[in-house]
């Protein structure tokens, strides 16, 4: 049975638009956002949305209205998430490069812990919160040494990474911890890596994290509140029969493997997972150019306008929006000056002309966040479904 395409209803609209341009489903991500506070709240787990993956207002509105907190990665981002009305009590700050100015803008804003991801960090924000005359309250991002089996440019968790803490430099951690005259260590982090769909993996994370708990409680270290980060996988092949990702068996993982002591708790800086499936990248047929052994459709978007294929190898689902003729296979690539500018090989469409419209689709996470301007490049614009119902014919 096919399923039916979820854009299906959006397709008049989408001819008066300047394509590219990116697609919110709004409703869908509403959805998606529920699923993810039903199957969390059962737990009393908490969530900061990884701003990094969308950061469009009328997308964070929905995250923020469902009571979601922000995981940032700079001192833009957490300026950003204030403005966007998130609570400071409600916002984390991760990244293993923060400058001393965001540092201090973190510090300003009394957010709710600074992640640290090296020992170095430790003493830097010390002396940061000594000069500010504060407490500050941080976590350290510990390196699990765990290999999450998802492409290696988006692993973070492995021992040959730059983030988190080692293992082995433990001894000097807990020492800084307790000589730092200016922090407060409210929790431990862990992030293991982005779009892991093994669910077994999780389970690991947590047996890992259980070592490393026990082995800092030893040490005389304890937490209030244990960061197990983001990197729940969605379905990039299934956009219309599975848009919403399996989040009951993933905190269900957590539920049953993760030791947590008593009065903690637990969060998680889920990304993709929420906003991936919501946003499509639409773009319109400019030539078909048949080869002798290739036929090529190239389009108006391109890898400034969503760069996870070039980078990652990323595979999108790719749907043509106009025809139903019969099916051809096509490269479906881009205008930039680059080989590596294409969302798909052999891909099979109904046969496509110029003018046509593509949809390029779970692309809500880091696609418009990743958006650049080489070859001067216009930016693409965003529409969300909840307002493009005023778009006429
Ligand atoms: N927490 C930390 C500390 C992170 O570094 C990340 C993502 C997340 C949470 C959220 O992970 P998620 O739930 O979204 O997997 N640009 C790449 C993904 C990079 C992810 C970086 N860190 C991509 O397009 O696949």
């Amino acid at each position: 049975m096919q399923t039916l395409n979820l854009l299906q209803k959006y397709i008049p609209a989408f001819r008066t638009l300047k394509t590219p341009f990116y697609f919110y489903d709004m409703e869908l991500l509403q959805r998606t956002v529920n699923a993810c506070k039903q199957a969390m709240s059962k737990y009393g787990y908490h969530e900061h949305y990884a701003l990094k993956a969308n950061n469009n207002a009328p997308v964070l509105k929905v995250i923020r209205e469902a009571g979601f907190g922000i995981d940032c990665v700079s001192g833009n981002e957490v300026l950003w998430a204030i403005r966007q009305g998130f609570p400071v009590e409600k916002i984390v700050y991760s990244g293993v490069g923060k400058t001393d100015e965001e540092i201090n803008t973190a510090i300003g804003h009394n957010i709710f812990c600074i992640n640290c991801e090296s020992t170095q960090e430790i003493d830097i924000v010390n002396r940061l919160a000594a000069e500010a005359g504060k407490t500050v309250a941080i976590s350290v991002r510990l390196n699990p040494a765990i290999d999450p089996h998802t492409h290696e440019y988006i692993t973070t968790g492995l021992e040959e990474n730059k983030f988190g803490i080692s293992e082995w430099e433990f001894g000097v951690m807990v020492e800084k911890l307790k000589t730092a005259t200016h922090l407060q260590l409210i929790a431990v982090h862990v992030h293991l890596g982005s779009q892991i769909t093994e669910a077994p993996i999780f389970q690991q994370l947590c047996t890992r994290f259980n070592q490393l708990q026990e082995k800092l409680r030893q040490e005389g270290i304890t937490v209030a509140h244990v960061n197990m980060g983001g990197g729940l996988g969605v379905d990039y092949d299934n956009p219309d029969s599975c848009p919403i990702v399996d989040f009951e068996s993933y905190f269900a993982t957590f539920h049953e493997h993760l030791k947590v002591y008593e009065g903690q708790t637990v969060h998680f800086e889920l990304g993709r997972a929420l906003v991936a499936p919501c946003g499509s990248l639409i773009t319109k047929t400019l030539y078909v150019k048949n080869g002798q052994k290739k036929n090529f459709v190239v389009v108006d978007a391109g890898m400034t306008d969503l760069l996870r294929p070039a980078l990652y190898q990323a595979h999108h689902a790719i749907q043509q929006l106009s025809s139903q003729k019969t099916a051809e296979i096509y490269d479906v690539v881009g205008p930039i000056c680059e080989s590596s500018d294409f969302f798909g090989k052999n891909i099979s469409l109904p046969q496509t002309q110029r003018g046509d419209l593509i949809a390029i689709r779970t692309a809500g996470a880091y696609g418009q966040t990743m958006n650049m301007r080489y070859n001067l490049r216009n930016l693409p614009d965003a529409y969300y479904s909840d307002e493009i119902k005023n778009v006429q014919k």
